[in-house]
């Protein structure tokens, strides 16, 4: 990026300025300051090599403050004060990439590499193919366009067709540059594709903040940066000390003559190095024909955790760009390459006891307390071991070693106890025959495999019911969360659901950590509930195998809620999405009196038991038409569209079948997808369509 010669001149005035050798700033001069500062965020936050202190860094930058401050005239919108936005990000408007943002198929093992080679053999008529070999970073994807030397814009993946434009976050990392010499090329426009990621030391450092204020940690630093991207307020995605890695040019034009760098992929990387941006240039390898290309892949996954940051594979891409277009994409990915993921990342521990934890529904699930060991990105300490059953099958002993596995970020799992290292000191795990919480005998029904604790009294089932009850999906009472809930039972203030509705709020104003305000909210929030429509209540009650579409459509097949104690097990059966076992848990509900009598007092505290809403939607423009949503949704949340459709009249079904007329696909749909299109009568859109449809 630099010559020698360059960086010596930027040296020299960056002394000069520093010892105010510099008397009189001129617009030319302040153009010199900028370069500078420019050149010091480049060794810092790109090479990771700074040449000044931190210190003197600031005081570089203070002095442009001024300087702007004074000669407003003087502010081009690449200085590197630019970065800083004053403004929230009220929203993101959607805009279309220059490109389609693909994503990429995936191989596992070497065989699934030499597949993916003799097609691309196949199809470009070629006997060996260069290949160019790089990291797959595990962050959040975005794309980056560059017109006339200055960043206008970035994106999103979105739906890989259009994305959110959140060009005010992405200034605010420091390894972007806010301009770069693409016309020293003849190009003047150019898209560029690349990773958000968060190194492992900042998700760490990120994570313990929100540990000090009692928040829960993120799972991993792909969520983190993802999450990131779309936070409201600018600053606080600075203090977060997000990365960027890019790796493809999607889209330029040229101004004259053609660009020879552009020819390869691996050209393309070395261009964006020399652009000033943060490629992997180091990283990647060019390698002839997919032997080498693989023996790469898993020497690297050797060295996966020595790197500062998280990669989740290789990518292996054909290196010349003629080639790439001769092999072409599907709709999903390009022939030209393919990811390679790393496998599972295991470690080994100590199985010191196990806890028996009392759900919800009165499970009680064994949780198996291990040594805490880092695995992939988090420290694991405990591991459910879901059931007796699953416990007997890995033949786990108290006092084991065992082995322990983490897929990307899936939820650990004990893939096998270790007898070849038992001493003989190791216990049986001995499962309770009594609740650990209420101690009343448990049972098992015959064709489950979780023991249950049936005394709906149990203290354990009543504190994770309010739990439930007051969560986001179902009455969404801000501001309670589970820490409360567990605060006030233990306070005696908190003994069932319509106790929600009583609590002392004068004594909880003086508990510490609760001031007036968030009693205030708190109240606000609490009483706000009382409107929640008949569906979210339904839901919220945590009828067993009642999720929350079923919930809806249980809302919608009554007047009040207590017309269910009236209907049989026929009538229920009749209802989309409810089997047998459905059908059994809702009439056990109804048919229990101390549920009965709960409804009741809710009705009196002013919760709403009518189904309001049935009689405002008939009618409607959906009205008689059936949807339902796959994939993730990359326009607006799975629950708001819901809402949209039974708006407007329409209902959401549970699943794929004859009755469904329009499957709504987001990203990375599967099963439904595939099921749906061998089913001719349904409509299969993109949620753009789906918008047109709802108007
Ligand atoms: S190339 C058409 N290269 O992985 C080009 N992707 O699972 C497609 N990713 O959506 C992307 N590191 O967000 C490419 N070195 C790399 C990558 C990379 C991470 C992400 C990217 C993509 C996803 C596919």
């Amino acid at each position: 990026m630099y010559t020698s010669e360059q960086v010596n001149q930027l040296q020299d005035l960056t002394k000069k300025l520093l010892n105010n050798a510099v008397a009189d700033f001129s617009e030319q001069m302040i153009a010199g300051l900028k370069e500078v500062l420019r050149f010091h965020e480049y060794r810092y936050y790109v090479l990771s090599e700074p040449v000044i202190a931190d210190f003197e860094y600031d005081q570089l930058y203070l002095l442009l403050v001024k300087i702007e401050k004074a000669h407003p005239e003087w502010v081009t919108l690449d200085s590197p004060t630019q970065r800083v936005g004053n403004s929230l990000n009220q929203s993101f408007t959607t805009v279309a990439h220059l490109v389609p943002m693909l994503s990429l198929d995936n191989s596992y093992n070497a065989a699934d590499l030499t597949d993916f080679d003799r097609k691309a053999k196949e199809l470009s008529g070629m006997e060996t193919l260069e290949y160019c070999v790089e990291p797959k970073f595990d962050g959040a994807s975005i794309s980056l366009i560059y017109e006339n030397d200055l960043l206008v814009r970035a994106t999103t993946r979105g739906d890989g067709v259009a994305g959110e434009d959140i060009t005010q976050n992405v200034k605010q990392i420091r390894s972007i540059p806010l301009s770069a010499p693409f016309s020293a090329k003849g190009i003047q426009q150019i898209e560029i594709r690349g990773e958000i990621i968060l190194s492992k030391k900042s998700f760490d450092n990120y994570n313990n903040k929100l540990i000090q204020q009692g928040l829960p940690p993120l799972a991993n630093p792909r969520n983190a940066a993802s999450g990131s991207l779309r936070m409201k307020d600018p600053k606080e995605v600075a203090a977060r000390n997000l990365d960027a890695f890019l790796y493809h040019v999607s889209y330029y034009n040229l101004i004259g003559n053609n660009l020879g760098e552009l020819g390869t992929h691996a050209g393309s990387l070395d261009l964006l190095w020399e652009m000033g941006f943060r490629s992997p240039k180091e990283e990647k390898v060019v390698v002839k024909g997919i032997e080498g290309v693989i023996s790469y892949c898993i020497n690297f996954e050797e060295k996966r955790d020595e790197l500062p940051y998280e990669i989740d594979g290789m990518v292996v891409k054909v290196n010349a760009l003629s080639l790439q277009e001769k092999l072409g994409m599907t709709s999903h990915h390009p022939r030209w390459a393919i990811a390679y993921k790393f496998k599972a990342r295991q470690a080994t521990t100590t199985l010191n006891s196990i806890e028996f934890q009392v759900g919800r529904t009165g499970a009680v699930t064994p949780v198996a307390k291990l040594t805490p060991v880092y695995l992939g990105g988090v420290t694991v300490s405990s591991i459910s071991v879901h059931n007796e059953e699953y416990i007997r099958q890995k033949d786990l002993k108290i006092g084991d070693t065992v082995l322990i596995e983490r897929a990307g970020d899936v939820i650990p799992q004990i893939v096998q106890a270790m007898p070849a290292l038992r001493t003989g000191i190791e216990k049986n795990i001995e499962f309770p025959i009594t609740c650990p919480v209420c101690g009343s005998t448990l049972f098992k029904e015959e064709e489950e495999a979780v023991w249950r604790c049936i005394n709906i009294e149990c203290e354990a089932q009543v504190v994770e019911r309010i739990i439930h009850f007051v969560s986001k999906d179902a009455m969404d009472i801000k501001s309670f969360g589970e820490a409360n809930v567990r605060k006030f039972y233990e306070m005696g203030w908190l003994k069932d659901i319509p106790g929600i509705y009583h609590l002392p709020f004068p004594q909880i104003a003086v508990l510490e950590g609760f001031g007036k305000k968030s009693v205030d909210n708190l109240t606000a929030a609490i009483e706000a509930s009382k409107q929640q429509p008949l569906y979210r209540l339904i839901y919220a009650l945590g009828i067993r195998f009642v999720g929350e579409t079923t919930a809806k459509t249980l809302a919608n097949a009554v007047h009040h809620l207590l017309d269910f104690t009236q209907k049989t097990a026929e009538d229920l059966l009749q209802l989309e999405d409810v089997g047998v076992k459905v059908a059994k848990s809702i009439q056990g509900f109804f048919r229990n009196p101390q549920n009965i009598e709960m409804l009741k007092q809710l009705e009196q505290i002013g919760l709403q038991l009518v189904n309001t809403k049935k009689e405002t939607v008939e009618g409607g423009s959906l009205s008689g038409q059936s949807f339902l949503f796959t994939g993730t949704l990359t326009k607006f949340k799975r629950s708001e569209a819901e809402a949209k459709v039974e708006a407007q009249g329409g209902i959401i079904l549970g699943g794929v079948s004859s009755k469904l007329n329009y499957l709504v696909v987001g990203e990375d749909a599967g099963s439904k997808l595939e099921k749906a299109k061998k089913i001719n009568t349904i409509k299969i859109i993109s949620e753009d369509a789906f918008l047109d449809l709802i108007g």
